[in-house]
């Protein structure tokens, strides 16, 4: 007869309690037909849904490719920068008046804050059994409420934007091709110093005056009084009294711009 056999040792605390198995998987065998073996039926099943969705991306980046647009251009203080689509509606909040300027904060960090510390909160709000949301009304209306309010400010930001603006701001051109006229650009000019010193013509023009919001101009075909002329008067979309300076320092700049001239 073995030692100990049919008896139970009790109340020992040195011993540590080692048959209580937690990681133990349960038992489902009475559910025949509602489990599979992890290996290789549910792997491969995951794994042929898993290739459909990246055989669909794939062909998704192929026929819609991503819109290039120019390289960022720091100096272009006009450019207006947009998010993704699926952060237009954070986009769209910080242009309420209660969400932007001085409430900045509300629109940036008190609202979403409100709504992801509701999320990380919901298994301890929300600890009721029932599972079908028609029995927890509260959590669905205010994920309906969420989830509407998303769609409405996405939708809002989408037909408020100026996308034919976007696309003109984002526009790969000459000068990003690296196709600028053939300039050559006199950096001890007198003028071109006056020029940098103007931040609202380099705002427009660019600081290699290759264009940013406004044209580029290298290569332009103006004499110094049509420059002059323009700076002082405006000109289309260039606005007049741009120039902060002395009329000295106005034809030193005319000279300079008019100077530009393509290379022969
Ligand atoms: C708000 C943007 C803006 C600012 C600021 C601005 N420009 Fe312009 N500029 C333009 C636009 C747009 C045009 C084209 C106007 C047109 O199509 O008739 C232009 C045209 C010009 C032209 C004529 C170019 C050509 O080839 O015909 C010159 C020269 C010029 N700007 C110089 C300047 C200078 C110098 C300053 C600073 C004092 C300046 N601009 C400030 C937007 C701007």
């Amino acid at each position: 007869m073995q030692r100990g056999k049919g008896m139970k040792f009790v109340g020992d605390s040195r011993i540590k309690a080692n048959n209580r198995m937690v990681n133990q998987p349960k038992d489902y065998s009475e559910y025949p037909g509602k489990t599979e073996a992890f290996w290789p039926d549910f792997l491969l099943k995951e794994w042929m849904v898993g290739a459909v969705f990246l055989i669909g991306y794939l062909l998704l980046t192929v026929a819609h490719p991503s819109p290039l647009e120019g390289p960022a251009d720091p100096t272009n203080a006009s450019y207006i920068p947009l998010p993704d689509w699926y952060f237009l509606f954070l986009y769209q909040l910080l242009k309420y008046t209660y969400a932007s300027g001085p409430y900045n904060i509300i629109g940036a960090i008190v609202v979403p804050g409100l709504a992801i510390g509701a999320l990380i909160l919901m298994p301890f709000l929300d600890k009721g059994p029932e599972r079908r949301p028609s029995k927890r009304p509260i959590p669905t209306a205010l994920m309906i409420l969420a989830v509407a309010a998303m769609f409405y400010l996405t939708w809002e930001s989408v037909v408020n934007h100026d996308w034919e603006a976007a696309k003109a701001q984002g526009a790969i051109t000459d000068k990003h091709l690296g196709l600028l006229p053939d300039v050559e650009i006199d950096e001890t000019a007198p003028g071109y110093e006056i020029y940098q010193a103007q931040a609202s013509c380099v705002g427009c023009h660019g600081g290699d005056l290759a264009g940013a919001g406004g044209p580029m101009l290298l290569g332009n075909e103006l004499t110094a009084e049509e420059v002059a002329e323009v700076i002082q008067n405006g000109r289309g979309g260039m606005p007049a009294g741009a120039f902060q300076g002395t009329d000295e320092e106005l034809q030193q700049l005319a000279e300079f711009i008019a100077g530009l001239k393509e290379a022969e």
